[in-house]
C-alpha cells in the first residue's frame, strides 16, 4: 500500500492528469507515470555501475589534445537518437583505442532511446555474456544458455560492448554469430563497440613477411572471423573514435 507521501500530487495516483486550459477536462499521462516507466527501463537495461554516469550531455568533445573524430562520433551520436527507427533495424559500430569514450558514448545513447523513446534496451559485456552462456552448460547452474541469451535476443537495443574481447574458438565464433545472425533476422539494432581495427582477418590478408606477421595487430576479422566483421557491415554503421585515452588525461590533469 501505498503512503500519503508516495501518492503523486499531479495526479492522485491515477497516472492521468488534466491539461491546464483544455476546454472539456482532457486529460494526459501524468509525468509521474512517465518517469516510473523510465526508471524500470533504465534497471531493465542493466548499465553496470562503473558507467552509470556516462549520458550524451556530459560526453565532452572539448579537452586539449580531443581528435576530431570524437566530435564527429558524437554528432553521430545525437543523430542516431534523433533518426531512430526501431523498425530499421540499422545500428552502430564504435571502434577505436582504450579509453577514446566509445562505452561512454554508447550508453548515453541507450539512456537517451530510454528516457525519450521508452526504448527497452539492454547492456551486454561481451566477455560476461560468453561467460555465462558457458556456465549454463554446466548441470549446477540454474539458468539454460536460452534463458541467458533470450533478453540478448530480444532487447530492442542491445549494446554488445567490447566485441571481440574473447580469445577466438570455434566455439566463439559460433555463439557470436548466432547472436548477431539471430538479431540481423530479426532486424533489430544492435550497437557495439570493439578495441580491435575494422580491418579482414590475417587468413584472407596477402602473405606477410614472418617479421611483418609477427608485428601485425589482430583485428576484429581475426577475433570474430570475416563472415560476421561482414554481417556486421550490414547492421552498423561504423564510427571510428581516435585519440588519447581520456582515463589517462584525467589523471594527469588532476594530478599533474
Ligand atoms: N569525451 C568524453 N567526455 C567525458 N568523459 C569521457 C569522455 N571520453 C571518455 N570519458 C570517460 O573516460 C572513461 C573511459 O571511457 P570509456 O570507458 O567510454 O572508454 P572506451 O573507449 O570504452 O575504453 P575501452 O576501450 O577501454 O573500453 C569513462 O569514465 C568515461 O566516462
Ligand atoms: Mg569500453
Ligand atoms: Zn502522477
Amino acid at each position: 500500500m501505498k503512503t500519503t507521501a508516495e501518492v503523486c500530487p499531479l495526479c492522485s495516483g491515477s497516472g492521468w492528469k488534466v491539461v491546464p486550459g483544455a476546454p472539456d477536462g482532457g486529460v494526459t499521462r501524468c509525468d509521474c507515470l512517465r518517469r516510473e516507466r523510465g526508471s524500470a527501463l533504465i534497471a531493465a537495461a542493466r548499465i553496470p555501475k562503473r558507467y552509470e554516469h556516462c549520458e550524451l550531455s556530459n560526453f565532452t568533445t572539448d579537452f586539449p589534445g580531443a581528435d576530431r573524430s570524437i566530435a564527429l562520433a558524437q554528432i553521430g551520436a545525437s543523430r542516431f537518437v534523433r533518426e531512430f527507427d526501431p523498425r530499421e533495424g540499422k545500428g552502430l559500430l564504435l571502434v577505436g583505442g582504450i579509453g577514446t569514450g566509445k562505452t561512454h558514448l554508447a550508453v548515453g545513447i541507450l539512456k537517451e532511446l530510454i528516457v525519450t523513446r521508452g526504448t527497452a534496451c539492454l547492456f551486454c559485456d561481451y566477455r560476461e555474456l560468453l561467460k555465462q552462456i558457458q556456465n549454463s552448460y554446466n548441470d549446477s547452474v540454474q539458468a539454460t544458455e536460452l534463458e541467458v541469451l533470450r533478453p540478448v535476443f530480444e532487447a530492442d537495443v542491445l549494446l554488445l560492448d567490447e566485441l571481440g574481447a574473447v580469445k577466438p574458438s570455434e566455439w566463439v565464433w559460433d555463439t557470436v554469430s548466432l547472436i548477431l545472425n539471430t538479431r540481423y533476422n530479426d532486424n533489430r539494432t544492435t550497437i557495439i563497440t570493439t578495441n580491435f581495427a575494422d580491418e579482414p582477418a590475417a587468413s584472407v590478408t596477402r602473405s606477410l613477411s614472418p617479421a611483418r606477421a609477427a608485428a601485425r595487430e589482430e583485428t576484429l576479422g581475426d577475433r570474430i572471423g570475416e563472415r560476421m566483421r561482414s554481417r556486421l557491415h550490414e547492421m552498423c554503421r561504423i564510427v571510428k573514435m581516435d585519440g588519447p585515452d581520456f582515463r589517462q588525461k584525467f589523471r594527469s590533469a588532476s594530478f599533474g
